[in-house]
């Protein structure tokens, strides 16, 4: 498979500002960031120093959840937010248990575009493809994705530390009842996403550092992030932070039970 071709202009890699995907992939010891991003990133750990722990647990929680959809029957899965590619990444946790899983990666910054080599390994059995767009234009995402994925079967939806990137004004609610109502019966909705329940001042802090940069940062409440699941049934154990999401799957973060709590967790499926 190859990745969908982007736009004119829309490859060009901006390094002269911190890029969410690149200071991602430098808490989680990556290679694929530039000065910039490191310099943000060493900002944020002034403020949360285990915010590299914190993205390990995030990562660790998306492979713990593919696996348990793969066991639950699950061959379709539509990731959108895949930042830069790191080991393993959904597809290889899903062709993994489930070698004919078929998988469409998305995103908008084009460093996860150049690096989508990475993403495109499938097995011979499965597919997998990458798209090239943003969130905010999810109807044309599910349209390049049906090249791929059958969207009259269940799909998993994954967005995954994605939604704080995208304001209630840019119709945060809006993009995901979007999404699912594509969606068929038996479907699930992953989600991770930063809250500011927890420690409301560091929020805002690290709220202000991302906005000087070139995405600004909407952390939710509880509340907030319960609403992404309307009509939909949470799976065990509900919404959680941390580990605390299946942790018997596997992937063990090194450091967890020291951490802080700075996100919710959940899976649910669409009845
Ligand atoms: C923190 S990373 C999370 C990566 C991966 N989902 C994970 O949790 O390991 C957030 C990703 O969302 C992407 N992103 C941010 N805003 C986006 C948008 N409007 N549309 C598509 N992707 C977006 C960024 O480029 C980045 O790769």
């Amino acid at each position: 498979m190859t990745a969908a071709q982007p736009e004119d202009g829309e490859l060009a890699i901006d390094t002269t500002r911190p890029h969410p995907a690149r200071m991602y992939d430098w808490f989680l010891g990556g290679k694929d960031n530039y000065p910039v991003d490191e310099e943000m990133g060493r900002k944020v750990l002034a403020i949360e120093p285990g915010t590299p722990v914190l993205a390990r647990m995030n990562r660790a929680f998306m492979q713990r959840a593919t696996r348990w959809l793969a066991s639950q029957g699950v061959r379709q899965f539509l990731d959108i937010g895949t930042g830069i590619p790191t080991s393993p990444n959904l597809h290889q946790v899903a062709q993994e248990a489930a070698p004919d899983a078929r998988i469409v990666y998305c995103d908008n910054d084009p460093i996860v575009l150049a690096h989508a080599e990475a993403l495109l390994r499938s097995t011979p059995e499965g597919a997998v493809d990458y798209v090239q767009a943003d969130v905010r234009d999810s109807a044309a995402i599910v349209e390049r994705a049906a090249k791929t994925l059958d969207f009259a079967k269940p799909v998993a939806l994954s967005l995954v530390a994605l939604l704080h990137f995208i304001s209630d004004e840019d119709g945060a609610q809006d993009i995901v009842s979007g999404l699912v109502s594509r969606l068929a019966p038996g479907s699930y909705l992953v989600i991770t996403h930063a809250t500011h329940d927890f420690r409301p001042k560091d929020a805002e802090q690290v709220g202000a550092l991302y906005k000087s940069g070139s995405a600004s940062l909407h952390t939710r409440s509880r509340a907030d992030y319960e609403k992404f699941f309307t009509g939909l049934e949470l799976v065990e154990p509900g919404i959680v932070t941390g580990d605390e999401w299946h942790p018997e799957l596997g992937f063990p973060v090194p450091g967890a039970e020291h951490a802080v709590k700075a996100g919710y967790l959940a899976v649910a499926r669409k009845p």
